[in-house]
């Protein structure tokens, strides 16, 4: 969660001072954009220079020292920052944002900044339970602050009790909890219908067609989805993946005539509709009901065509956002183009067979319907299906849906 963020460390004048150290190399580790504030005092404990190595960033120190003439530097790091975190807080930082005096560059960038503030205090025993202090963080958390309790345990000044900075693992453990709960959720209020694994078509009632999907890339689809604030059904054919996610309707079909109907039948309610199952296109034209037997000789099935469910969605669409995959062993990209055009959808997902079935990884081709394409890396099925819905996202804003 704090990948790609703009956090702002802001280090104030305690001993706790050295493990802001560590603080800014792990967020900078967990791929933040990280830029250090020092206070003066916080200054007489670490040299500004230990911050700017791990941080890889320049560290502010002073309102005043103005670099670049184009901007004011504390408005600038102000509205840059999504996030703001005081590690160490000492009482006189908390005291100052409390009663909103400017007077260095923290405490100036914290008037100013929109970010989520995380307060981290690190002090004598005493001095956090002093009255003073414990109303000003009663009314910096009144004002929506947030706080991350220090722990209790031998303290620098030879005290033991509460007042012991948090660990870096912690405050980042604390922040990233807090920031996925309070979340974006782009698809708040849109309800996703995603269908999901093989279809299975009877032969007698022991045998059957299948294929090698499992379902895993259609659920991670389905949680990415729930994840991001949509209302999601998820019709899946024989699959083993189960899901807790309460948000996630789970309709089960077996064959792809069945999926045909369940999927046309939630496909009018539905805003985004993701077709990443993988349908059989035959099944045996006579379904016997009692087993066959064998014969001597060689034994011929008939097959016949099922419904292609996705052309038969892509015909009907009104203001769905209507999204295929295309599974190929050669020339994925043209094959999954001819696919986008010839079954009137908004973008493909295309990957190779290799690749995409039974393992918990995938990579793949996003192609929308004005030919822009995405590379989506070799990850997890999880993460593929974040960047899939990410992108769906992108380009059901830019066609103002
Ligand atoms: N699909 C479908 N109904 C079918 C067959 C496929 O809805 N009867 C959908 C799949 O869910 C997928 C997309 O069509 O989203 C492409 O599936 P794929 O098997 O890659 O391609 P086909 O259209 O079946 O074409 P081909 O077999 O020629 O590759």
């Amino acid at each position: 969660m704090v990948q790609n963020k703009n956090v702002i460390l802001g280090v104030s004048g305690g001993i706790a001072a050295y493990k802001a150290c560590a603080l800014a190399s792990k967020l900078t580790q967990a791929g933040a954009n990280v830029k250090v504030i020092m206070t003066e005092s916080a200054r007489e404990f670490v040299s500004p220079l230990t911050f700017q190595a791990l941080s890889r960033n320049p560290v502010y120190t002073d309102t005043f020292d103005e670099k670049d003439p184009e901007k004011i530097a504390h408005i600038d790091v102000a509205d840059w920052a999504d996030i703001a975190v005081i590690a160490p807080a000492t009482a006189n930082i908390i005291g100052k944002l409390a009663g909103g005096i400017a007077d260095d560059m923290l405490s100036t960038v914290l008037l100013a900044t929109r970010a989520s503030v995380y307060i981290a205090p690190a002090m004598n025993v005493h001095m956090y339970a002093h009255p003073a202090v414990i109303r000003n963080m009663g009314q910096l958390e009144e004002w929506g602050y947030h706080f991350i309790e220090p722990g209790a345990g031998y303290l620098a000044c030879g005290y033991v009790g509460k007042g012991r900075l948090e660990e870096p693992e912690e405050i980042i453990k604390v922040i990233e909890e807090h920031q996925h709960k309070s979340g974006r959720q782009p698809l708040k209020g849109k309800k996703v219908l995603v269908s999901a694994g093989p279809t299975r078509e009877v032969i007698d009632p022991v045998r059957f067609f299948s294929n090698r999907s499992t379902g895993k890339m259609g659920f991670a689809i389905a949680e990415a989805a729930a994840e991001a604030g949509a209302e999601v059904t998820v019709v899946a054919g024989p699959s083993n993946v189960t899901t807790e996610n309460g948000l996630i309707r789970r309709v089960d079909v077996i064959s792809a005539e069945e999926m045909y109907e369940q999927m046309h039948h939630y496909f009018p309610a539905s805003d985004i509709v993701i077709k990443a199952a993988a349908v059989a296109d035959y099944r045996p034209k006579q379904q016997h009901e009692e087993k066959m037997k064998k014969k001597e000789g060689d034994l011929q099935i008939e097959l016949e065509r099922t419904k292609d469910i996705l052309q038969s969605l892509g015909q009907i669409k009104d203001k769905q956002f209507l999204v295929g995959f295309a599974a190929e062993t050669t020339n994925p990209i043209e094959y999954g183009m001819q696919k986008l055009k010839k079954k009137n959808l908004d973008a493909i997902v295309i990957n190779m067979v290799s690749a995409a079935f039974e393992g918990d990884t995938n990579i793949a081709t996003y192609i929308n319907k004005h030919s822009q394409k995405e590379e989506i890396e070799l990850a997890s099925k999880a993460e593929v299906a974040k960047e899939i819905i990410a992108l769906i996202e992108r380009d059901m804003k830019g066609d103002r849906r």
